[in-house]
């Protein structure tokens, strides 16, 4: 095709937006070198209430624009780069632009986990692309390799750490036995979490995460609600104390993975060998570890969010679609099969689990926790017994059973509840080994 110069179009200018313009900007020369164009930011588009923060100060005030009508009639905008997050109007604006025949470049997670199969039919009836490099673990390369890199594999699973505010939140807990909400303080204060932090620490984020991720591993349409998801609010100090007594971490995982011909999705805090790979990965980074049947093992590591390195993925997409669009290669053809493989239920997946309770410290009490455990076809393989509270005549255990499949465990754990003896179940935290 022959242009003088690709254009871009950049919807919102929040922390990532600034960055993303700022490096468009700056890196302007070295970007036309790679792309043998120029690559040019036309029109950015904000909202009335963010012209006044310093990185719309720092824009050029003819870039601005608050009216969506003004910013798709921008002539020369050959790619829109979606950054308002969110599902709508996000969606809508995605939808606008490839009905308009513009390339889209995304890191809206929750739009491409719920919506993406739709969006990509829609670019490749147009003969554009859609591009979301940034949506899944910032500037880890992740969808590029799942794409291209991977594609001779069949994918037996994916193991990931892909929320950096509930990594960074379970390591504080971890090393500095501090509780949960304060945790989430610290986290708010340095910024990481959101002052809604319900996405986060909810489990949210990471399922529409997998949901990208198990989709493209398995060729399959995993939708967000296909996914088990359960957040670490739950947790507490004393399941990192114990955990680590048995020689544990505990961490909130996404978890992916071909068994007995059936997909298992599911997102949840997990005791992990204190020796594993993951359990070593702290703080705010995010780590993805991928099996391959021909490639092995593999991981992907490095800082999952945040303005920085999430530009970096924007940017890459840039630079991809421009050469594309100056090569006239139009979209990248990715027709996959979308084969729709079974989930299955949770009630049916099988792990070995953590079970810490209070239990009345009197004689036959224990007799009568193994009797409910065997009866649910759960096998116990060590026990501790901690604290017994002298005046409330309680005490504290905590089981690691053999592998055992969910529903046992969770009708084990309804009839432990309703014990006389077992004042409470307090959490049970399965176990991946
Ligand atoms: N809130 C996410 C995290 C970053 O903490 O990892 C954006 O995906």
């Amino acid at each position: 095709m022959n242009k003088n110069s690709i254009g871009i179009g950049l919807m919102g200018l929040g922390v990532i937006g600034g960055q993303v313009a700022r490096v468009l900007l700056e890196r302007g020369e070295s970007l036309a070198e790679q792309v043998g164009r120029p690559v040019i930011l036309r029109k950015i588009k904000v909202l009335e209430q963010d012209l006044s923060r310093p990185q719309a100060q720092e824009m050029e005030p003819y870039l601005l624009t608050t009216d969506e009508d003004d910013f798709f009639n921008t002539p020369g905008i050959d790619i829109i780069i979606e950054l308002i997050g969110g599902e709508e109007p996000a969606l809508d604006y995605q939808k606008k632009a490839l009905l308009a025949g513009k390339h889209v470049i995304t890191a809206n997670k929750e739009v491409i986990a719920k919506h993406g199969a739709e969006l990509v039919a829609m670019a490749q009836k147009q003969g554009i692309s859609l591009s979301y490099e940034a949506a899944v673990g910032g500037g880890i390369p992740l969808i590029m390799p799942f794409k291209r890199d991977l594609v001779a594999n069949e994918i037996k699973g994916i193991y990931a750490i892909i929320n950096g505010t509930t990594n960074y939140i379970l390591t504080r807990m971890s090393r500095e036995g501090i509780d949960f909400a304060s945790a989430l303080k610290q986290a708010q204060q340095l910024g990481y979490a959101e002052a809604d932090p319900k996405n986060d620490i909810e489990g949210i984020d990471s399922k529409y995460k997998l949901a990208i991720l198990a989709s493209l591993a398995f060729q399959s349409r995993i939708r967000p609600d296909d996914i088990y998801c359960e957040g670490v609010s739950r947790l507490s100090n004393r399941d990192f104390r114990y955990a680590k007594e048995m020689g544990y971490v505990i961490k909130l995982l996404a978890i992916a993975k071909q068994s007995d011909g059936f997909i298992e999705v599911r997102v949840h805090p997990v005791c992990l060998p204190e020796d594993d790979f993951l359990a070593k990965v702290d703080g705010v980074y995010n780590a993805i570890m991928v099996e391959g049947d021909l490639v092995g093992k593999i991981t992907f590591l490095g800082e999952g969010a945040g303005p920085l390195p999430t530009s970096s993925a924007v940017v890459a997409d840039v630079v991809q679609v421009a050469r594309d669009i100056v090569l006239g290669a139009g979209c990248r053809p990715v027709k996959r099969p979308q084969l729709d493989k079974e989930i299955k239920k949770m009630s049916e997946i099988v792990t070995r689990y953590f079970i810490r309770m209070n239990i009345a410290d009197s004689a036959g009490v224990l007799a009568q926790i193994a009797r409910i455990l065997g009866d649910n076809n759960i096998s116990i393989a060590s026990a501790i017994q901690k604290e017994a509270d002298e005046t409330t005549k309680t005490a504290e255990i905590v089981i690691m059973t053999h592998p055992s499949q969910e529903k046992g465990i969770i009708k084990a754990v309804d009839e432990l509840n309703h014990l006389d003896a077992v004042k409470e179940v307090n959490n049970f935290i399965r176990v991946e080994v």
